[in-house]
């Protein structure tokens, strides 16, 4: 995509990136892909803020030089130093020899360790103000959203914040980059809280804490450096993000996320009693196969959905590998505060049940029952699965 023209003399000089199969090295963004959003203000002084990652440098720089000859770049800056977004660094150094970087005193350190850049930068305070001519640049400085170094940079003339990884999501651009254009908004938001899951969920308190520092401007755009910019409603993306940044304390909606496996079946059957109940009970469960379902799609539900239900088997006196690697991910990711029930079939020791309440210690969720049964499921434990799932829909509210 060639630049577009988002505020006074201000540009989106971003790249899809439809190449890159895990986001991170990990997280599957096959067939959507991401962009990096960049940004040029074209004043009495020139600012390029934010960069690519290092495989799309060759387009990074067709779209900053349609724009802008590199000798007249005065400012490059860096909202945050992970390699999506600095990757192009070291060659956009040896070509725009007059840029001064601009970035946190943290991003400083970094710069010289992941790029060996030394000089040339000056780190900008919290709160700082940068002139340009015509536009007064603002920094607000917004440790781990999503790194500790991070901050936005807000454009006080054009109301434009630059927003970096916050507000951002998956998927690259499908011909146009504003909210008021795409008429794909629910396939954005669900893949903003994917990426929210996947990224930024971990640090939902600094999230919380940057929406608040930032509650005082007018903003007209969110322009984020992965996804949509938001300038027909940008109020939508910021209350949705702190709507998932407050499921770290309340343990989310009024829904149920189904995680199961199974090695022969007896498991699976009792997902279907569970299921059936959890459903009759008044909420239809989002289920998921953990042996084939990549976690990056399975947090989000998790994230969003206050219920958990668990139905794994005991797999060599623990939990089936599977369930094991979802929920320690689900750890990681510090999923909080739940209402979660197990089952599970076992031949001979069990281990699956101690193995889940290990995993999920200290992450206050609250098993409410567990249903460990040896071998295959007998009529009446069908019956006591269905009951089970019934009791804990009506227990979430
Ligand atoms: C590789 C393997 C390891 C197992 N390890 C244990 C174990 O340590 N303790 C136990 O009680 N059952 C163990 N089992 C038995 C299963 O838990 C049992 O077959 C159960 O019914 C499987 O449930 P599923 O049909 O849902 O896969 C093991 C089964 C397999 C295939
Ligand atoms: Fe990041
Ligand atoms: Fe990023």
């Amino acid at each position: 995509m060639s630049e577009v023209a988002i505020g006074d003399k201000t540009y989106w000089v971003g790249v899809n990136d439809r190449t890159t199969d895990l986001f991170e090295g990990l997280w599957p963004i096959e067939g959507i892909g991401v962009s990096y959003n960049s940004y040029i203000i074209k004043d009495t002084k020139n600012v390029l803020i934010d960069l690519a990652k290092a495989i799309k440098t060759d387009d990074f720089f067709d779209q900053v030089t349609n724009i802008i000859d590199l000798d007249k770049l005065d400012y490059i800056i860096i909202n945050h130093m992970e390699p999506d977004h600095t990757g192009v660094i070291k060659t956009l150094r040896m070509v725009a020899k007059n840029a001064e970087i601009l970035c946190t005193p943290k991003a400083v350190n970094m710069l010289r360790e992941f790029y060996g850049i030394s000089d040339g930068i000056r780190a900008v305070k919290d709160g700082e103000t940068l002139s340009t001519g015509n536009h007064q640049l603002q920094f607000y400085h917004v440790p781990f959203v999503h790194w500790p170094e991070t901050m936005v940079t807000f454009d006080a003339t054009t109301n434009v914040l630059f927003s970096c990884d916050a507000f951002g999501g998956y998927g690259a651009f499908q011909g146009t980059i504003f909210d008021d254009e795409c008429t794909q908004l629910d396939f954005y938001t669900k893949e903003s809280l994917r990426y929210y899951s996947n990224i930024v969920a971990k640090f939902s308190n600094s999230v919380l804490n940057a929406i608040n520092k930032l509650s005082g401007l007018t903003i007209k755009t969110i322009a984020p450096s992965h996804g949509l910019l938001w300038r027909k409603d940008p109020g939508k993306i910021v209350q949705l993000y702190k709507k998932w940044a407050e499921y770290s304390t309340s343990g989310g909606e009024k829904g149920v996320t189904l995680l199961y496996g199974s090695m022969y079946g007896n498991t699976e059957t009792m997902m279907n009693a569970v299921a059936q109940g959890i459903s009759d009970g008044g909420i239809h469960p989002e289920i998921y196969d953990v042996a084939r379902t990549h976690v990056s799609y399975m947090l989000p539900s998790l994230w969003k959905n206050k219920g958990v239900v668990i139905g794994a088997p005991t797999y060599e006196v623990s939990l089936f590998p599977y369930m094991q690697a979802a929920l320690e991910k689900a750890k990681l990711k510090t999923v909080k505060n739940k209402k979660a029930i197990y089952f599970g079939s076992y031949g001979w020791s069990k281990g699956a049940l101690k193995k889940v309440n290990e995993i999920t210690e200290g992450l206050k969720w609250e098993i409410l029952e567990g249903l460990e049964f040896p071998g295959q499921v007998t009529p009446e434990l069908y019956k006591q699965g269905y009951e089970m799932g019934k009791r804990f829909a009506r227990s979430i509210e």
